[in-house]
């Protein structure tokens, strides 16, 4: 960032937002750049997030965003068993070895083969015997042509019985040199003639190589969560189960900054394993204050997410009178890391609204953005594809509205204990299709940016030099003098 923005918000307490700056174009060594983004040990491919909303994030869109090397955070307006489904959902959708391997007894009928196949959406069972050992495999290739034959044959007389597997602890390429060796899709891990998981060609060669992953090859997942400890053993229990299956938990709360909450953390890390990112936070002070004063402060936590007020269903500022937009929380707080922990991450949290404002998020401090605007509408985000006025729509609303908050479990997201003050606000967005063409659209808008900018990666980006643009320059941004239909 350059000294002379930091003079402005620091000096002249400018509470500067997205339109108030602009990138200085700076001179381009290169046109190959690198946009990912890392927070401690995680590698991201793109620096983006989607938001813990319930109408943004269930597990399709966290599937989704990790395939194509971002980050979806589950929501956390539902109950922790539904969560834990979530979770469960997103770490099975990708795995080099599937554990829970759909089998079929060797004495079914091809019938019910065919129909467990349908019904799970799989191409292939392994067959299992009376002592529960392999036995072989049936795949929809077995299936006989005549309806006689699916009615009457059992699974035994079409099966493949010359099994092919491999031992457990098989390497992926290991077991890629079996697959192509013998010409198969499917290889069981057998042990002791028991089966012990599945490896299939599709999962090891997977059409999306930029999936954010973790070291067993699953996809890593994020969920939202109460910084509190649950008061019952029995939903301590369900969130340990949940601790398996999450990477990292992102406290969610409109203001971090609070004695509590941070007492409330410093527990909650005693109770699970994985890590954390800690928010949400808007100001240079709540960050000193969390990396000087906070012992738990450690390797597990890996970032802050900033913003507070600035969402486009927010509405905190306005009821409220207090908030920490976007680009001046992530300023404050980027300065802060750089002073007292520059290996903590810094994650800009809503208040986007073009492809442009996600280079200025990385142009002062940002190494990922988080984003529920821009994926509501699409096809993976939760809710029904509706029509206004010949336009297709999905609800967007926010976790602080009257609609979201009618479940309890959202309540201590703002200040526990209001009834009647909604934060946020319910309403409809485009429906914009499949999330792809939504992050190549953003994508392209991280990289042009940084081109101009000259930066070749997100830490040069935070190097980049921005200024202030007055009101008049604001208007002036934005196509003009046309016959009006962008005003
Ligand atoms: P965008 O701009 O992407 O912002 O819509 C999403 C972020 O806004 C936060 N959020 C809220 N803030 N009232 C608020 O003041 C709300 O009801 C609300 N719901 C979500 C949240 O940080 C999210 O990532």
């Amino acid at each position: 960032m350059s000294d002379y923005f930091r003079k402005k918000v620091h000096s002249e307490e400018i509470i500067a937002t997205f339109n108030d700056i602009l990138i200085l174009p700076g001179y381009t060594r290169s046109i190959d750049i690198d946009i990912s983004a890392k927070l401690r040990k995680y590698h991201f491919n793109i620096p983006i997030m989607s938001a813990a909303m319930d109408t943004v994030t269930e597990e399709e869109m966290a599937i989704k965003m990790a395939l194509l090397g971002g980050l979806g955070v589950l929501h956390r307006n539902c109950s922790f068993e539904k969560q834990l489904e979530m979770c469960q959902k997103v770490k099975r959708a990708r795995s080099f070895v599937i554990m829970d391997v759909a089998t079929i007894n060797i004495d079914a009928s091809v019938k019910e083969a065919k129909h467990h196949m349908e019904e799970k959406g799989i191409s292939g069972l392994v067959v299992t015997n009376s002592e529960n050992k392999a036995s072989g495999i049936f795949t929809k290739r077995d299936i006989p042509y005549s309806e006689t034959d699916i009615r009457e044959g059992k699974v035994r007389d079409y099966m493949t019985r010359d099994l092919i597997s491999i031992q457990p602890g098989v390497s992926r390429e290991e077991a890629l040199e079996v697959l192509f060796k013998n010409r198969i899709e499917k290889l069981p891990i057998i042990e002791n003639g028991y089966l012990r998981g599945l490896i299939t060609k599709k999962d090891l060669k997977p059409e999306f190589p930029l999936a954010s992953i973790d070291e067993k090859g699953r996809l890593l997942c994020g969920l939202a969560i109460s910084p509190k400890v649950p008061e019952s053993l029995q939903l301590q229990n369900v969130l340990k189960k949940i601790d398996k299956n999450v990477d990292i938990f992102f406290t969610d709360v409109a203001d971090f900054y609070k004695e509590m909450d941070i007492q409330g953390i410093r527990k909650l890390m005693e109770l699970v394993e994985s890590d954390f990112v800690l928010g949400n936070i808007g100001t240079y002070k709540a960050a000193e204050h969390l990396l000087t004063k906070c012992d738990f402060v450690d390797e597990r936590i890996l970032g802050i997410k900033v913003g507070m007020g600035s969402g486009s269903i927010c509405s905190t500022s306005i009821q409220t009178g207090v908030g920490a937009p976007t680009l001046f929380a992530t300023a404050q707080v980027a300065d802060a890391i750089q002073d007292y922990n520059p290996n903590i991450g810094l994650i800009a949290d809503g208040g986007f609204a073009n492809p442009g404002d996600l280079p200025k998020a990385f142009s002062v401090g940002a190494d990922m953005i988080m984003s529920g605007h821009f994926f509501a509408g699409c096809t993976e985000s939760p809710g029904y594809i509706d029509t206004i006025q010949g336009r297709k729509v999905k609800i967007y609303r926010g976790m602080g509205s009257k609609e979201a908050r009618t479940s309890n479990y959202i309540l201590d997201r703002y200040v526990e204990g209001a009834k009647t003050l909604p934060e946020g606000v319910s309403d409809y967005v485009p429906y914009v299709g499949p999330l792809s063409g939504v992050i190549e659209t953003l994508t392209e808008g991280i990289t042009n940016g940084m081109i101009y900018a000259g930066a070749q990666n997100i830490e040069e980006m935070k190097s980049a030099e921005v200024g202030l643009v007055s009101a008049v320059g604001i208007r002036e941004q934005k196509p003009h003098d046309l016959i009006g239909r962008y005003e």
